[in-house]
């Protein structure tokens, strides 16, 4: 046995010596090559290391049993330090911050992409910046189920060359300040599903190149002002599944090259003016999913050049005359589930002429709607428009027909039989409520105070040449005028009767 082992050994000796001197034969072929593969000598550079840290690391992507991290390298195999992918599973809870293993990223320094994933009861609670600063090829980096509640100042390094961060189900609670500063590469940040609630002011600075944001799903319930200052490149930002309830113009200054938000699933409640007016590229604003009442009548103010607003599933009930004046780029609009009871001609005229066309879609069902003239424009559009699907969702338009005016001395009555049959009330409602244009749009009823605005408009005029409220109103504005004159006239004159007379 001794024997064998001796033997077997002295034959390992030989080996790694003819190994030896063969490599510098080998290399000069290789130049000769025409220079294929430039590698520089590893040899040389893993006797560096062995010369500073007495204590060789371990190649990263040996697959050592004992390894805290267990790293799948690409290109498999590789002892040289030349991988430039690196998976890394973490299993156990005992990885400190000042854990010997991280040594063995000194032997793979050209790694491109790298991924930490914690996996059973593996704990990592902190991101190894030691290991990222040095990595000067770094472009990808994931970090993903591990427990680190707050990303500190610098986490990700000053200066690297990084040009995607994901960090996905870390549990991250706080952004401090600084925590992504200074990657003038970086494109995409990515910290969705976590449990954020506190984004520093300072938490993004120098990112000139930073275009997609995404902050889904975290508990973020309140953003400072001023947070995504100096995003010059942003184009997509996403806060959808948060809890934020109230916005305000300075949540998003200086991001005005932003083209898509993301704000849906939320607890936003009510829209003011100019609210997102610093948002003057925007084409896309999804605001579905919320608890949305109001929106007053300038809260879409400068967003000229929105094409799609989602605002599905909220509860307003009715809307300002001037809500779409300010979009007239619009060609998607889905205000589908909401309490709205009408909507008015004036109200959906600055969107006519884009919503003819074939690429347009608007989404109106599941409302209260009240079947009488105020609605008479979806007749024409269904029959104006060249889009089989926007017909088709505007056929399914359903309405309730107007409740009569009951005279109310049978009260007490009534009440018996509300008591007697508890949901009576609500059957009948859904009864009452009919598919609005199977019904005939002349005999829609049409109470006083809605007929000016259904009398008017021909169909031509519907197509956004009609004026008719603004003449009804200047009407209205000129004939004031006529009678202030004639009482200045009349009052005038009898000063001056007066002023004779004495
Ligand atoms: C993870 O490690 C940190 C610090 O090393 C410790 O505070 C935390 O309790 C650990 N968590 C788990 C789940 O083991
Ligand atoms: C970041 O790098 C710059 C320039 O190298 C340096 O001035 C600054 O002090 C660094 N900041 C930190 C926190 O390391
Ligand atoms: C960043 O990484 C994500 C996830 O792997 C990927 O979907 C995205 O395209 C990457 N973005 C860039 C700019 O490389
Ligand atoms: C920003 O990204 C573009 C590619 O999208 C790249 O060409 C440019 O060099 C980057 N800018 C900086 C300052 O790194
Ligand atoms: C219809 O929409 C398309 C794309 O949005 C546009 O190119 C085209 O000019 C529009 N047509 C009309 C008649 O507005």
């Amino acid at each position: 046995m001794k024997i064998k082992m001796a033997a077997l050994s002295h034959m390992l000796y030989t080996i790694i010596l003819l190994y030896l001197c063969a490599i510098p034969i080998e290399s000069r072929h290789r130049e000769r090559d025409r220079k294929k593969h430039r590698e520089p000598s590893s040899l040389a550079s893993q006797q560096h290391h062995i010369i500073e840290s007495k204590v060789m690391p371990i190649n990263l992507c040996s697959k050592q049993r004992d390894m805290k991290l267990m790293c799948h390298c690409t290109p498999d195999n590789n002892d040289n330090g030349k991988a430039h992918k690196a998976e890394c599973w973490i299993f156990r809870s005992d990885l400190s911050i000042r854990d010997p293993d991280w040594t063995a990223f000194h032997t793979q320094t050209q790694l491109q992409s790298l991924v930490f994933s914690v996996h059973g009861s593996g704990n990592l609670s902190f991101i190894p910046t030691s290991v990222i600063q040095p990595l000067k090829h770094l472009e990808k980096l994931t970090i993903e189920y591990a427990q680190i509640h707050e990303i500190f100042g610098f986490a990700f390094g000053n200066f690297t060359r990084i040009h995607n961060i994901s960090l996905p189900n870390n549990q991250i609670r706080v952004i401090s300040a600084y925590a992504f500063a200074n990657h003038m590469e970086l494109q995409e940040l990515n910290i969705c599903r976590n449990e954020i609630y506190e984004i520093d002011p300072f938490a993004f600075i120098n990112l000139p190149n930073l275009s997609r944001l995404n902050l889904e799903r975290n508990r973020i319930e309140m953003l400072h002002e001023d947070t995504f200052e100096n995003l010059d490149k942003l184009s997509e930002l996403s806060l959808s599944h948060n809890i934020i309830d109230v916005i305000t113009r300075e949540t998003f200054k200086g991001i005005g090259n932003l083209w898509i938000l993301k704000l849906d699933n939320n607890k936003l409640r009510y829209l003011g003016d100019n609210m997102f007016s610093e948002l003057w590229s925007l084409i896309e604003l999804d605001l579905g999913h919320n608890v949305i009442e109001i929106i007053t009548g300038r809260a879409f103010d400068g967003l000229n050049n929105l094409k799609r607003l989602k605002l599905d599933y909220n509860r307003m009930k009715s809307l300002e005359p001037g809500t779409f004046a300010p979009t007239p780029a619009l060609t998607y609009l889905n205000l589908m589930r909401n309490s709205l009871e009408s909507i008015t001609m004036i109200t959906i005229q600055p969107l006519m002429n884009n919503l003819v066309n074939h690429t347009s879609m608007m989404l109106i069902k599941d409302n209260d709607f009240i079947c009488d003239c105020r609605l008479a424009w979806i007749y024409d559009l269904r029959n104006l428009t060249k889009n089989f699907e926007l017909r088709y969702s505007l056929e399914e338009v359903e309405c309730r027909k107007p409740r009569e005016e009951k005279p109310s001395l049978d009260v007490g009555y009534e009440n018996v039989l509300k008591q007697q049959n508890d949901y009576s009330d609500d059957e009948s409602n859904d009864d009452e409520k009919v598919n609005l244009l199977t019904l005939q749009k002349r005999e829609l009823p049409c109470p006083q105070e809605y007929r000016e605005q259904f009398e008017h408009p021909s169909t031509r005029e519907f197509i956004g040449f009609d004026l008719s409220w603004i003449r009804s109103s200047a009407t209205k504005i000129c004939s004031q005028s006529l009678w202030i004159l004639i009482l200045a006239l009349v009052s005038h004159s009898y000063c001056t009767l007066t002023a004779y007379l004495r």
